[in-house]
């Protein structure tokens, strides 16, 4: 089941509820998070409504509730759902306004859906996914989470259409993140993830794994991977995401890494975090 709300309520299925000069619609004005719940606990939803307020704040935009009632409204959607592990999407607009660019004076407006999640296997994880390398042609403030997406959804559809799951975006010959998710390589016994600048999204699921790793007692640096580096040759690499959690990457281009063995590095800050979720 699909559950759903729009400012201030929730809505039934098929309830034509949503303005079409949402500025979300029009502009795509707006922030968004997605947040993912493992027996009704929402892992890391406090760091997430953090990032939506960050995110919001960077765009001269003022969140519709405090963090106490966002906290409440996006739990009661997942229970609602009445699933095990629940995806909730929440994104906030500038609201509803007749359209011209100049910002509204409008309140903004909260659009919600919390959904069953669609978990990968761990058979799928362990054998991991292709990817290709893309230029990175986003704006430079990928830190926010904004609603403008088409850059990654035309990379995305690029990968699909390439055979493989996601796009790996290159910038000035570094590798930045990914379409849908955070890069992370693994050489010489150190885990390397881009710096948490202003070129990319600081994932939640990406500060976690650097947590696990330094638990693990493993090293990490956050630095860029050099394009021909990853390319041809960094051992091991992975994706980070709420809904990927960690996907490890068989094949880059077209060089085979192959799939990952259970006591793997990576498998085991995987396990781990999922120790945490439990
Ligand atoms: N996206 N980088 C980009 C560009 C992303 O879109 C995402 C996640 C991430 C990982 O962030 P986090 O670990 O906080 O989920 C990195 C979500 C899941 C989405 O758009 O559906």
């Amino acid at each position: 089941m699909t559950v759903t709300f729009y400012k201030n309520r929730f809505i039934e299925s098929g309830e034509n509820a949503v303005s079409i000069q949402d500025r979300a619609y029009n502009y795509g004005d707006g922030v968004y998070e997605m947040v993912r719940f493992y027996g009704g606990q929402g892992f890391c939803l406090e760091e997430h409504l953090e990032r939506l307020e960050k995110s919001a704040t960077a765009i001269r935009m003022k969140l519709p509730y405090s963090q106490e009632e966002m906290h409440k409204i996006v739990c009661s959607a997942a229970e609602k759902v009445g699933e095990e592990t629940v995806d909730v999407y929440f994104q906030i607009s500038r609201g509803e306004a007749p359209r011209l660019h100049p910002f509204p004076n409008t309140d903004s407006v909260l659009a919600l859906f919390a959904r069953p999640a669609r978990s990968y296997t761990n058979e799928f994880r362990r054998s991991g996914v292709a990817v290709i390398t893309l230029p990175d042609e986003r704006w430079s403030n990928c830190y926010i989470k904004s609603l403008n997406l088409l850059p990654n959804v035309m990379a995305k559809q690029a990968a699909i259409d390439a055979g493989a799951f996601e796009a790996v975006f290159i910038r000035d010959g570094f590798v930045t993140e990914a379409s849908v998710s955070n890069v992370f390589g693994f050489h010489d016994g150190i885990f390397l993830t881009h710096p948490a600048n202003k070129g990319i999204l600081n994932g939640i699921t990406r500060r976690c794994v650097i947590k696990t790793i330094e638990n693990l007692g493993y090293s990490w640096k956050e630095e860029a991977m050099d394009e021909v580096f990853f390319q041809k040759e960094v051992a091991a690499a992975f994706l980070t995401s709420t809904t990927m959690e960690i996907m490890p990457i068989s094949k880059i281009n077209d060089r085979d890494l192959g799939s990952v063995e259970c006591d793997s590095p990576i498998m085991e800050v995987h396990k781990a975090m999922s120790g945490v979720r439990a």
